[in-house]
């Protein structure tokens, strides 16, 4: 009997049976530039099914179809002028369209939910692009954790959270950006930003003008609030860790454990205690986010208290997720 998960480095055999395994309808978690992603055949409506029973996921909370390049994108969703050059420009990369399903997509509805949209990317890392090739058909893969909780970023995340719920995870070592991917609705009405991370919403502009939208310099985050329900990971408690988690610490509480960030970190000594990024790197501290978020999250702890975070470029989009993990679990997705 195969011992489930199989986890296994990202060799071409081991791609390729990844590959198969999905075909099959089984599921497979596989290393991203963004997060690790649990990707099932998103033509194959009982793999959809399964994909969202593994995650707990509501299914009004649509996917992320990932396709191998921009061709096989415009199989799935109709492209206008500014998808087009957006997705010519930022591709293979960290962003995700929201876009009109083509009636003809090779997707099952389940995926977006029901909706008259689609979210499609093409991922820029190396194991992501050849499994994507190997399987010739788009995958839908959200993050590979249990719905509201952290994100994964090494394949032990995947393995903890999720165990023999999937087939195979694909370890390709630790993500490399450690947010998930930019997202953008061109879907109808103006541009709308609905989830900030690496590409910016300052290179989205520069690319196809004026866009709104969440989380960056000009709106408050509960500007949010009344697009919620198109995009159900955006409601507030999100990306959480078991422990409270405290924003903009400046002490400590008795038994918090500390996530600091830049060289001056205010308590030294005794306590528990990880640096997002002790030079004061806001990509570094993307990249260590989730794993330290995940290591300080033990019971021995009363919270998670975080330092301020510069909001600027990639620390957009570390507010926004931190928001997420601090906000009251009332507002969490059933
Ligand atoms: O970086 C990423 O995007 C990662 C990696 C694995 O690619 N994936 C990821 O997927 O973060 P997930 O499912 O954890 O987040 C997808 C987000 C959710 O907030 C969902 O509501 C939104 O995308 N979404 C998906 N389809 C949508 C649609 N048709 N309209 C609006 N929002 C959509
Ligand atoms: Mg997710």
């Amino acid at each position: 009997m195969t011992v489930r998960p199989e986890i296994l480095p990202p060799s071409s055999a081991a791609i390729a049976r990844a590959a198969e395994l999905l075909r099959a309808g089984e599921l497979v978690a596989f290393p991203t530039e963004t997060v690790y992603g649990l990707g099932a055949d998103a033509g194959n409506e009982d793999a959809v099914e399964a994909l969202f029973a593994a995650k707990g996921r509501p299914s009004f909370n649509p996917l992320i179809v990932h396709v191998a390049d921009l061709e096989a994108a415009e199989r799935i969703a109709v492209f206008d002028d500014r998808a087009r050059t957006l997705g010519s420009c930022l591709w293979a990369g960290p962003f995700t369209v929201v876009l009109p399903r083509r009636d003809d997509a090779p997707v099952s509805p389940m995926v977006s939910a029901g909706l008259d949209t689609v979210a499609v990317r093409v991922p820029a890392s190396q194991v992501a692009r050849a499994l994507l090739r190997a399987v010739g058909r788009p995958i839908a893969a959200p993050s590979a954790n249990r719905s509201g909780g952290l994100s994964p970023t090494t394949p032990m995340h995947v393995a903890n959270d999720l165990g023999e719920r999937v087939a195979m995870i694909l370890a390709g070592g630790r993500c490399q950006i450690g947010l998930e991917s930019t997202i953008l609705d061109l879907s109808a009405g103006p541009p709308r930003l609905l989830r900030p991370g690496r590409v910016s919403r300052r290179e989205i502009e520069g690319l196809i003008g004026p866009i709104v939208g969440s989380g960056e310099d000009d709106e408050p985050a509960d500007a949010l609030a009344p697009f919620a329900p198109k995009a159900p990971g955006q409601l507030a408690s999100h990306y959480a860790p078991s422990l409270p988690v405290r924003l903009n610490a400046v002490t400590l509480g008795p038994a918090e454990a500390l996530l600091a960030f830049g060289p001056d970190a205010f308590i030294r000594g005794g306590v528990t205690r990880l640096n997002l990024s002790p030079q004061g790197d806001l990509h570094e501290a993307a990249a260590n986010l989730y794993a330290m978020l995940h290591s300080l999250d033990k019971p021995a702890h009363a919270a998670i208290a975080v330092m301020p975070i510069p909001d600027v470029g990639i620390g957009i989009a570390i507010n926004d997720r931190l928001r997420r993990a601090a906000a009251p679990r009332g507002l969490s997705q059933p």
